[in-house]
């Protein structure tokens, strides 16, 4: 039992046995009282854990105390918990005698989503996390690329690039289901900090079914995986690579063309009629921007239409994204993001920064969309994965390098999207131009599908609320998801 003045600090008034936060119905499951411990966790998080606990029928006390059985903790080491644990047990005199959990969040989690407490195992328990002396076990990754860091360089990129090309492989042929296992194994061996040296490393590691398994052991064993090698020869990949290498054509076109019996760069050069006109320029400028853009020449970009920007709308920003942002060194285009500290300055921005562009020489090609303000919420609400807001996409002609010797032999084509973002949005467009790609995929399921939450480039919605999020920053919106937050350069999944 507490001493008096903690009782009468934590226990409600009207009594011990009553919940924390205003539960409209008795607990379903009396023998269990839910703490959830702050640290982590963050105030509307846990208001929002809350919510939904006592909507499942648990009981959840808001304040510590000895009727707690279970204490769930999010982003919390064993450490931390131990700490945790002993500054109450401290607190609290005579020393509390009911048995107590430790939980992670995952506990929490899986009992919401089965709608009743599921049994206390060993992987939920916060002790269980305890690093052991002696050899290294095997590493605990945990399933959402957003959950975990993942670096730029990594020790196993032969075995992760094999199994990128059997997940490029089943998305030509359209077999979402396929395309995702490959690419989620991928992404969980990007993230494990050692080199896998032997198939009994992958035990336990999310997402790693017997087909990507065979292909890693196959790889460890021969140094090649005769599956993707065969995939890498075949005429459907390379001319479907190709196909979709090419500016503003997409996987359908890619495979129409295809199944049309073209080949080659030159079949399509001999039936324009079949292109759009982006399609057209990324056609005439095929060799150019098939040339990785470098760091250096993303930068010099960035501020020539910085300048531009700055020039026209006096305080103007334009923030580089993209793989630039995550740390790379090259990319297949340069990704900025333009607004402006006061909202609704930026409208009509774009238009004048693209003609002072032509002017001075910069532009080969670029196609304007309007954007949809109106869209916005509407699109965060239904988690349309396109954004809406105001672009353009570009062919720039490289402004002299840095680099380069004089003459400028550099002056090159390269892709350049520009985005116009209204100030309020900003932190959710640059989380969701940051990228990777399946970073951001695996971000919006997370959102979706362990918090209910909708998440895109323009906002985080809550659809029991029927509100939208308010933050200040990308840490923030982290918050909001109880994710532990990552930078751009461990974005890299
Ligand atoms: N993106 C987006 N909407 C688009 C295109 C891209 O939200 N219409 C996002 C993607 O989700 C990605 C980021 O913008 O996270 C950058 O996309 P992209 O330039 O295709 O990839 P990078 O990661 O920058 O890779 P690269 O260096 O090859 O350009
Ligand atoms: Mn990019
Ligand atoms: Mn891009």
């Amino acid at each position: 039992m507490l001493p008096r003045r903690r009782r009468a600090r934590t226990g409600s008034p009207g009594g011990p046995a009553r919940p924390g936060p205003a539960c409209p119905c008795p607990p379903r499951f009396p023998g269990i009282a839910i703490h959830l411990a702050e640290p982590r966790m963050g105030r509307s998080r846990r208001a929002f854990l809350t919510r939904l606990a006592l909507s499942k029928g648990f009981r959840v006390l808001d304040a510590y105390s000895s009727e707690v059985t279970h204490v769930v903790m999010e982003q919390t080491s064993a450490e931390e918990a131990r700490c945790w644990q002993e500054r109450r047990a401290a607190a609290a005199s005579p020393p509390e005698c009911t048995h107590l959990e430790l939980l992670d969040i995952s506990w929490f989690t899986e009992s919401m989503a089965a709608g009743r407490p599921v049994p206390v195992e060993r992987r939920h328990r916060l002790e269980a996390a305890v690093p052991a002396k002696g050899p290294p076990g095997p590493v605990r990754v945990l399933p959402y690329a957003c959950q975990r860091p993942t670096p730029l360089t990594h020790p196993n990129t032969s075995l992760s690039e094999a199994l990128e090309v059997l997940a490029e492989a089943a998305g030509f042929e359209g077999s979402e289901g396929r395309f995702l296992s490959f690419r989620r194994a991928a992404a969980v061996l990007k993230a494990l900090p050692s080199q896998v040296t032997a198939p009994n490393q992958l035990q336990g590691l999310p997402h790693f079914g017997q087909h990507s398994c065979r292909v890693v052991q196959e790889l460890l064993e021969h140094g090649v995986c005769e599956e993707v090698e065969r995939v890498r020869r075949s005429e459907r990949y390379q001319t479907m690579k190709l196909f979709t290498g090419i500016f503003g054509v997409g996987v359908k076109t890619a495979d129409r063309w295809y199944r049309d019996g073209l080949r080659t760069l030159d079949s399509l050069h001999e039936q324009l009629q079949r292109l759009t006109q982006q399609q057209r320029a990324g056609l005439q400028h095929y060799r150019e921007l098939s040339v990785p853009v470098q760091r250096p020449e993303a930068e010099a970009l960035q501020q020539e239409v910085e300048a531009a920007a700055v020039d026209i709308l006096p305080g103007a920003t334009v923030t580089l994204v993209g793989g630039f942002r995550r740390g790379k060194l090259h990319g297949h285009d340069v990704d900025l993001l333009l607004s402006h500290p006061q909202e609704g300055l930026e409208a009509g921005l774009l238009p004048h920064v693209m003609c002072r562009l032509e002017r001075q020489g910069l532009v080969l090609y670029h196609q304007h969309h309007r954007g949809h303000p109106e869209d916005a919420t509407r699109r965060t609400r239904h988690s349309h994965t396109m954004d809406a807001f105001e672009r353009s996409f570009c062919i720039f002609c490289l402004p002299h390098s840095p680099g380069a010797a004089a003459g400028g032999a550099h002056r090159r084509a390269v892709r350049v999207d520009l985005v116009v973002v209204p100030v309020s949005q900003l932190p959710f467009a640059l989380l969701g131009w940051t990228g990777s790609k399946h970073f951001e995929r695996e971000l919006r399921l997370f959102s979706r599908k362990e918090r209910g939450l909708c998440l895109n480039s323009h906002g985080l919605f809550d659809p029991e609320q029927k509100m939208l999020l308010r933050v200040a920053s990308e840490e923030d919106i982290f918050r909001h998801l109880g994710l532990e937050y990552l930078p751009p350069e461990q974005r890299n999944a």
